[in-house]
Parts: structure tokens; sequence; C-alpha cells
């Protein structure tokens, strides 16, 4: 069929996004995938997912499928069942909250006890500080030595308010999905 020489080559990738409740997971999907912010909280049931559709090189259509993950969900016995198939992640924590922070190790353990990558990748990782434009003097000072030992690829001050640094992030994940694929 000498159309199909022309279209696109298609991909899809699963990317996750998870951590503590409230840090603002909801809110960097809609402001990455709609560009739309709301200060309301309406808490997460479950899952839920979107999908962002890019225009990767003049040959391939990415779609980014972004499942976000109720913070709830923890240790929720579900996780593994949204885990299923994703090539990478976003850690989110929330700099008001510094607990938030001390929660990113469970959920980095608990994705990758769960997540195994063809090929035996490590599923890749970032971590965002979120909620830079209210405050970044919580910035745990241990994040850099964090980010060493657990082999993380980046971290950033996000805002899903702002739009600060959240195409940065989702493209560091893109392109490391784009890598091992
Ligand atoms: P769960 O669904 O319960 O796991 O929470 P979540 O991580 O999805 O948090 P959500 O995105 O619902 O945000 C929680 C609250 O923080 C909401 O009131 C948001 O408006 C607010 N929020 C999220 N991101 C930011 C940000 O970057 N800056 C500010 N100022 N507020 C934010
Ligand atoms: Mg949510």
């Amino acid at each position: 069929d000498l159309l199909l020489q022309f279209r696109k080559k298609e991909l899809l990738f699963k990317i996750l996004v998870i951590g503590d409740f409230g840090v603002g997971k909801t809110s960097i999907i809609r402001r990455y995938a709609d560009g739309t912010f709301s200060s309301s909280y309406k808490i997460t049931i479950g899952a839920d997912f979107a999908i962002k559709s890019i225009s990767w090189d003049k040959n391939t259509q990415i779609n980014i499928q972004l499942w976000d993950i109720a913070g709830h969900e923890r240790f929720g016995s579900l996780t593994g069942v949204y885990y299923r198939y994703a090539v990478a992640a976003a850690i989110v924590f929330d700099l008001t909250r510094p607990e938030t922070f001390r929660s990113v190790e469970k959920w980095l353990l608990d994705l990758r006890r769960k997540v195994h990558l063809p090929g035996s990748h490590p599923v890749p990782v970032v971590i965002l500080a979120n909620k830079g434009d209210i405050t970044i003097a919580t910035l745990p000072n241990e994040i850099v030595n964090f980010c060493e030992k657990y082999n993380i690829l980046a971290w950033f001050i996000t805002s899903a308010k702002d739009n600060v640094h959240i195409d940065e992030a989702m493209l560091t994940l893109i392109n490391a999905a784009v890598d091992n694929h």
C-alpha cells in the first residue's frame, strides 16, 4: 500500500505520575496535557489518565499516556495493575510539606519492585519538587545524593500553577523512553 509508506510511525508511551496525596500530580498532568490549572483540590480516586500527542520528528508521532495515580493508593494492591506497561515515571513531592519528600523513596522502591522493562533497563525516573511558586526554602539538601544513590535521571523544581519545568521534565522522560525503545 503506497499510502502506508507516507504514514507516520506512532509510538505509545505510558508514563506514571506518582507521589503522596495533594502534591500536585493531577495539576502537573493537566498543565502538561491541556495547559490549564485549577487551585481547587479535587482528590483523585484510584487512577486516571490523560493523553498528549507529540510530533516527534517528521516520521514519528509519540502519544504520551500520562497515568495519574491517586496519592492514597501508595500501598494499595492496585498500584501493580496501574503500573503495568509503564516505561517511565515522575515522582512528585510538595515543597510546602517536606514529609512528602521522605515518601519519595517508598514510591521509588515500590515502582522498581513492580515495573521491569524489557532488556532489564531500570525504569527511567525524574523527581519533581512541586509548588516552587510558593516556596523553595524547604528544598531538601539530600536530594542530590538521593538522585545519585538511586540513579534518578534528573530532578526539577516545578510549578504546575506557573508552568515551570513541566515540559522539560516530561521531555527528559520521553527521551529516555525513546532511547530504551
Ligand atoms: P491526589 O489526587 O490526592 O493524590 O493529589 P494530587 O497529587 O493529584 O494533587 P492535585 O494536583 O490535586 O493538587 C493539590 C492541590 O495543590 C490543589 O489545590 C492544587 O491547585 C494545588 N497545586 C498543585 N500544584 C501546584 C503548584 O505548582 N503551585 C501551587 N501554588 N499549587 C499547586
Ligand atoms: Mg490527583
